[in-house]
């Protein structure tokens, strides 16, 4: 029956992550994905997650369904954190928890491509997540990219990203990283925010968030969310897919939301009863116990304090690795090429400009796995290996 399916090619990401399992080399290094280590290269379990699981076990809770959309103390306090605890669009945000941020790009994407009057065209930017395309396109939504990246300074291309955001066809949706910016490390300044603010607005165009890393651009959960905020404050109806695998650990656990800002009440009444009919045949309703650990942390002052510190202690573990890696790059290994991208870039991501060739021989001949496209995740990165790594980068790319 199935001879004739074909054999499909890994992930771009969690492929790596395959292949760097099967090599046995003790030197090796997982680059790839985006997941936060310690300095030992340890999987990271946050302290105010692990004492808000104390508090749970302690609660002797049942494990009944929760309701099509979640547990409603979680997405309250993710809609909070997201738009501000004092955000006046709090009142009539049709919200519902998802499968993480997948899952809640997944519920937006399949939400516009069924109701969305205007357009069935998302604009992303050029390079993006590589899901997103998976995502949107299998929706029945049109991909199209606008510029981004600028590859002569490894930084922002901001008159591409304005002019082609202003040459798309009236009312098209455009998805925006509100953080972090996956894979580059790239972010607009506080003031092309808002410019890229005024010409989605000018254009009628419908901005769509995606909130993968809250937090890990600047240490500051508020900061992280000035482009979200300046948008409601404009007077955009956004949406937003909010994930909190990065920024509280929960990688596995799957907690995330998905919420669209409404006119009112009515208006919210009406989407979140479509939401609900979208999600009932997907997956019924979403799992109970990240979604809890997220709203015992953000609900018990101490833990919500112990974790925005232990935001910050990540953030900055990864900051400090970047000045490390390009010391070592000029310093010791008297590399002549440009690393100042190396430091200026933000969050997990590095997007180091290497070549798929050298990303295959960084792999063969240093063991050292990162996706083809040169993105290298910061946060895989320690102490006792960023000289290593050094080493190997210094002698793929000085030919
Ligand atoms: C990544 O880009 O590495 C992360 O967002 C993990 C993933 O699911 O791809």
């Amino acid at each position: 029956t199935w001879s004739s399916v074909p054999q499909g090619p890994p992930d771009a990401i969690l492929g790596v992550t395959e292949a760097f399992k099967r090599d046995a080399d003790p030197k090796k290094m997982n680059l790839g994905v985006g997941a936060y280590r310690d300095d030992n290269g340890k999987p990271y379990v946050l302290e105010a997650v692990k004492k808000a699981e104390a508090i749970l076990l302690e609660q002797n809770l049942d494990k009944e369904y929760a309701g099509i959309t979640g547990v409603p103390d979680f997405t309250k306090a993710a809609a909070k954190l997201a738009y501000g605890d004092e955000s006046p669009v709090l009142s009539n945000l049709a919200i519902t928890q998802s499968i993480s941020g997948t899952g809640a790009l997944n519920i937006g994407a399949n939400f516009f491509s069924t109701f969305y009057p205007h357009a069935k065209n998302i604009y992303v930017p050029n390079p993006t997540w590589g899901n997103h395309n998976a995502i949107f396109s299998r929706a029945g939504l049109k991909v199209e990219k606008y510029g981004y990246f600028d590859k002569s300074t490894n930084g922002l291309n901001i008159n591409a990203m304005l002019e082609d955001i202003k040459n798309a066809p009236k009312n098209s949706i455009v998805l925006l990283h509100a953080c972090a910016h996956n894979p580059t490390g790239v972010d607009p300044t506080q003031e092309q925010w808002n410019e890229i603010a005024q010409v989605v607005k000018d254009q009628g165009h419908f901005p769509f968030f995606d909130m993968a890393y809250q937090g890990f651009a600047s240490g500051d959960c508020t900061k992280d969310a000035y482009a979200l905020r300046k948008f409601v404050a404009d007077g955009h109806q956004v949406v937003l897919s909010q994930s909190f695998a990065k920024n509280m650990g929960l990688y596995g656990e799957r907690a995330g939301s998905f919420s669209i800002v409404c006119a009112d009440a009515d208006e919210k009444s009406r989407v979140e009863s479509q939401l609900k009919i979208l999600i009932r045949p997907m997956y019924s309703n979403p799992p109970i116990h990240g979604a809890r650990l997220v709203n015992t942390v953000l609900n018990t002052p101490e833990l919500k304090q112990l974790w925005l510190d232990e935001v910050k202690t990540m953030a900055e573990r990864i900051i400090s690795m970047r000045t490390k890696l390009r010391n070592h790059l000029e310093a010791d290994f008297g590399s002549k090429k440009n690393w100042e991208h190396v430091t200026n870039q933000i969050g997990m991501f590095c997007y180091s400009g290497m070549t798929p060739e050298q990303v295959d021989k960084i792999k063969d001949d240093w063991h050292v796995y990162l996706t083809r496209d040169g993105r290298i995740s910061m946060a895989g990165v320690s102490s006792g290996n960023v000289k290593y790594l050094a080493e190997a980068i210094h002698n793929v790319t000085k030919d």
